[in-house]
């Protein structure tokens, strides 16, 4: 028997290679996803072997994370209840899909993963095996185990000597990839805790740290991706990773909420997206100019729709495609340059321009003008009140 893990080195899916072996005297071969998460790699292949798997994969999918996934949800402007840039959650759909595809050809008999039966991850990470490999058994041992908090998993790995990089006083639930960073558990379960952040904080300071002279940055943009910092040609990797250095270094995109998981239950959780936050402001900027009314108003609906397809795990879906396709035909003439200032945990505008830019100056201004005619709209507005009109002479006034 084979059973593929998807695996991260963290506590609970160390935990889960010895355990699988016990439970079902398996073979594990345990897969590990690089999506830009950075150092958390080194060593991991000594550390999984160590743990008793028999192989490990590092699947490098950060590019296609990136252009792929992020950039898909960037241009849909999608916010997960106004606040959550959804870093984790669209990071599953990707880990599971290469996930399926090496459980497939090492013709393994299961998928096991390391999620808890209370979160979201759960279901992003099973939807998406559903999604390619639709009969594939699925392990998941945080269900069904006798282990049943952080504290117990550190006694069963201490028993039997795996390797383990996590002491018991500071071990929040983190998630890190080239988007964000997120922080569960400990004192932030009680909102009624500030959140210590100069314990908490690994991407960037906090506003009060960030330097007392601005910084400007310029993010070129072609057809809502963003393809340039300061006038510089990069890869959408090295624009995330450029942009999470300076919005780190001013105390950007840090998050701390309360949100509504799909499991029913309300979480709380501290994010840290530096670059995803001045990227999400810029392309929203150059919007404001490329898009007509209409379109931008009813894409605010369809973020809505879109964040929560993303959260809920439903990227491989009909749904989620086709509003992709809608909003990739909107950013056609999403194309320009957006300048930010960016000073102790704000962004604030410096500067937009598009050659798409349906910002008419002549038209818009205060002063003298040739196409617009005033005297119109007194006539526009008798129509536009007309029912408010009715309704007043109906009421007596
Ligand atoms: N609450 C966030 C979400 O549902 C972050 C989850 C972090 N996951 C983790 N395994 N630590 O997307
Ligand atoms: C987990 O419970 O496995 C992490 C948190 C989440 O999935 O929401």
């Amino acid at each position: 028997n084979k059973v593929v893990l998807a695996y991260s080195g963290g506590l609970d899916t160390s935990i889960i290679i010895p355990w699988l072996k016990e439970n079902y005297g398996c073979e594990v071969i345990a897969v590990a996803a690089d999506v830009g998460q950075g150092a958390e790699l080194n060593g991991l292949n000594e550390k999984a072997l160590k743990t008793g798997a028999s192989k490990l994969y590092i699947e490098d999918l950060t590019e296609e994370f990136v252009n792929e996934y992020i950039f898909e949800t960037l241009k849909a402007g999608a916010v997960y209840e106004n606040k959550y840039l959804l870093g984790t959650s669209f990071a599953r759909p990707i880990i599971a899909k290469r996930i399926v595809e090496i459980a497939l050809k090492e013709g393994a008999d299961a998928i096991a993963h390391g999620c808890t039966g209370k979160g979201n991850d759960q279901v992003r990470f099973e939807l998406a095996i559903k999604a390619f490999a639709p009969n594939m058994p699925i392990i998941a041992p945080w269900r069904t185990w006798e282990l049943k908090s952080r504290d117990d998993e550190i006694d069963y790995a201490e028993a039997r000597n795996i390797p383990i990089s996590i002491t018991r006083e500071t071990n929040y639930s983190k998630d890190k990839n080239i988007w964000h960073l997120s922080h569960e558990g400990l004192d932030l379960e009680d909102p009624a805790n500030e959140p210590n952040y100069d314990k908490i904080l690994e991407l960037g300071v906090s506003p009060e740290k960030a330097p007392d002279a601005p910084t400007y940055v310029t993010i070129g943009f072609e057809k809502g991706a963003p393809v340039s910092v300061n006038g510089e040609k990069l890869s959408g990797v090295e624009i995330i990773k450029k942009l999470n250095k300076l919005g780190g270094e001013n105390g950007i995109g840090i998050v701390d909420m309360v949100e509504n998981r799909l499991v029913g239950m309300k979480s709380r959780g501290v994010y840290e997206t530096p670059g995803g936050t001045i990227l999400y402001h810029a392309h929203e900027v150059l919007e404001s100019i490329c898009l007509d009314r209409d379109t931008q108003h009813y894409k605010q609906q369809v973020a809505i729709k879109f964040s929560e397809l993303v959260y809920y795990g439903q990227w491989y879906t009909p749904l989620r495609e086709a509003l992709s396709a809608f909003v990739n035909q909107t950013q056609a003439t999403v194309t320009g340059e957006v300048k930010l200032k960016l000073y102790k945990g704000n962004i604030i505008n410096a500067g937009v321009t598009s050659p798409y830019t349906l910002y008419s100056e002549d038209i818009a201004t205060f002063g003298a003008d040739e196409v617009y005619n005033q005297a119109d709209s007194a006539g526009f507005i008798n129509l536009f009140g007309l029912p408010i009109k009715v309704k007043a002479i109906t009421e007596g006034k």
